[in-house]
């Protein structure tokens, strides 16, 4: 056994117990390097169907199937030790019954090992979040801008302004009253954020719902700079990454046009062993 006690993942019900407490830190990862690093710092890793968008380039995520999911949950999953690891449940794969939701949702949780899955919508999601939850599918639910919504709701709007709101506060109250373990609140306005986050026991995590939600997400690669021309009000860059990248791949496109690059530290000669360690003879 070893002698550093490793600390447990976090668990659902963990998530659960901060309502109210310390806020909760989230973000998105859809590979096993950039896993590691939320891992090091947040409570939840979501593999969000996000990641059609900002790894294969769709427009939207209506095209990101099971199979994408399951695949990027898979390399997630080796490299989350400590957050709770969600992943989204695509468009298509849940909405037609309880019974497709769960054959879906187990599917992901069996062949990624997460611990909790994440679907779109509200009161209308209800009976399924019910559903899941008593056969031992953790869920958390996402609610106000639903993505994959975007072509009913006619844009990525912000929802819930002006009497909208009730409708909004009606999904909440549901998803909390199915047994979801934690609720997304996308792009809606600061007042409906802080009347759900008082009024539901369950933790409100927030995208564009303001600060007085229970916790933060943020797709990973929006708030590292990796998109140039995407800019939304909700997200803050902490890094410029798509300016150090084309900084660096300017950089080498010129040494080696130069032939300065590689030099001499880089290549092998007969004394250098093959993984470029001096041999000992
Ligand atoms: O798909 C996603 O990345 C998400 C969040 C950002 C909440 O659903």
């Amino acid at each position: 056994m070893s002698a550093t006690k490793q600390a447990a993942a976090l668990t659902p019900l963990d998530i659960a117990e901060r309502k109210n407490g310390a806020p909760l830190v989230c973000l998105t990862a859809y590979t096993t390097p950039m896993a590691r690093l939320v891992d090091r710092h947040c409570d939840v890793a979501l593999v969000g169907d996000s990641v059609g968008m900002v790894l294969h380039g769709l427009t939207s995520t209506l095209g990101v199937s099971l199979e994408m999911m399951i695949m990027h949950g898979k390399a997630v999953r080796r490299g989350v030790a400590h957050a709770l690891m969600v992943v989204d449940m695509p468009f298509g794969s849940y909405e037609q019954s309880p019974e497709q939701a769960f054959r879906d949702a187990s599917r992901v949780m069996a062949e990624t090992g997460c611990a909790a899955v994440k679907l779109e919508g509200g009161a209308t999601m209800a009976p399924t979040i019910r559903f899941l939850a008593d056969r031992g599918i953790p869920v958390m639910a996402h609610i106000g801008l639903t993505p994959q919504a975007v072509n009913a709701l006619g844009g990525y709007r912000v929802q819930g302004r002006g009497e909208d709101g009730h409708r909004i506060k009606r999904d909440a109250d549901a998803v909390a009253a199915a047994g979801a373990f934690a609720v997304v609140l996308e792009k809606i306005p600061e007042p409906l954020a802080r009347a759900i986050t008082t009024d539901i026991h369950i933790p409100t995590i927030g995208i564009g719902a303001s600060a007085a939600c229970d916790g933060q997400i943020l797709v990973v690669d929006d708030m590292l700079g990796v998109f140039t021309d995407f800019r939304p009000r909700f997200v803050k860059r902490y890094a410029e990454l798509a300016q150090e990248a084309e900084i660096a791949i300017a950089s080498y496109a010129r040494e080696v046009r130069e032939r300065r690059f590689p030099a001499q530290t880089h290549v092998f000669d007969e004394t250098l062993g093959a993984d470029g360690v001096e041999t000992s003879s």
